[in-house]
């Protein structure tokens, strides 16, 4: 089983031929609302993935909470232990531009109004074994404060450390499993690291010092992972993307939910590298989430 702890958004989504510059207004093609927030896009990405899945988190009491919910409910994730709050559903204003770049900004709202007490009810009944997931949109004395309880009952963690936040030095080091892009790995790394070879004396260094499994992915070029002193490498798919968003989160979400399944360290960065390519595929975070019948098409795996 796997459970997540993270944000629970709505994304307003504005489409335009470039990214506006401070202070400039440009005419957009297109606005889309649509289901997002990190915590929620990798517990439905898992969910595809195969995995059994509950989501922890927190909407607010306003015109925005059913569509939030409704690809995770509609799909079948676990949104028993979503908690209403006072507070405004989470919103992210997301800008993309034709090359795909994009800009968000976050409201977190009712994803700040988690508790202790919502990750205890959770945690408390599950086993050792099973794994919890998160990542950075929430409070981060509850991210430590899971972590910590996690580890003492055993539960596997994958802390994604995105976004890159000022927490992440001393969250890091207590999570089994990060996954980071470059720029957050850099963070991580507290260096700039300009070439590959740099990126993989980091890597190993850093595994080196716990023997943390780390995961690092590299947009275009796939994804790359120190793993019990190895380091591992997957390819993506070639690939014209869409919309790059949500594609970090449909990583994360299949990564975990390999493990959580038994697969190899090998065969979950492998799907994920699919899964996140696939992502790019289609406009929304979560309606392009793959499903575990588009990844085999790739693997030749059997179903
Ligand atoms: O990772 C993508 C997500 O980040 C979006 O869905 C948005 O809600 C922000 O949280």
């Amino acid at each position: 089983m796997i459970a997540v702890l993270g944000s629970i958004n709505i994304d307003l989504v504005a489409r335009s031929t470039r990214l506006p510059r401070p202070g400039e207004t440009v005419a957009g093609s297109s606005a889309q609302s649509v289901p997002g927030g990190k915590g929620a896009n990798q517990a439905l990405a898992a969910h595809r993935a195969g995995a059994a899945v509950r989501m922890i988190g927190a909407v607010g009491r306003d015109m925005f909470r059913e569509a939030a919910l409704s690809i995770l409910d509609a799909d079948g994730v676990d949104i028993s232990a979503v908690r209403h709050t006072e507070k405004t559903t989470g919103i992210a204003v997301i800008m993309i531009g034709e090359d795909g770049e994009n800009m968000i900004t976050i409201v977190v709202g009712a994803n700040d109004d988690l508790t202790e007490a919502d990750v205890d009810k959770t945690l408390t009944a599950m086993a050792a074994g099973d794994i919890l997931m998160l990542q950075l949109e929430i409070p981060a004395k509850l991210v430590e404060y899971a972590l910590r309880l996690a580890r003492a009952r055993g539960i596997r963690t994958v802390l994604n450390i995105a976004p890159a936040t000022l927490d992440v030095p001393y969250l890091a080091p207590l999570a089994d499993i990060l996954i980071a892009n470059e720029t957050e790995f850099e963070l991580l790394a507290a260096q700039r690291l300009s070439s590959s070879e740099a990126q993989r004396e980091a890597l190993l260094n850093l595994h080196a010092r716990n023997g943390q499994t780390i995961v690092v992915t590299l947009g275009a070029q796939g994804a790359m992972a120190a793993v019990e002193g190895n380091i591992l490498h997957a390819d993506g798919l070639a690939i014209s993307p869409i919309d790059t968003v949500g594609a970090g989160d449909t990583f994360c979400g299949y990564f975990a939910a390999a493990l959580d399944r038994g697969d190899s360290p090998e065969i979950a960065l492998r799907d994920a590298a699919i899964a996140g390519s696939l992502a790019c595929l289609h406009p929304g975070a979560q309606t392009g989430i793959p499903r575990h019948a588009d990844i085999r098409v790739h693997t030749n795996d059997p179903a």
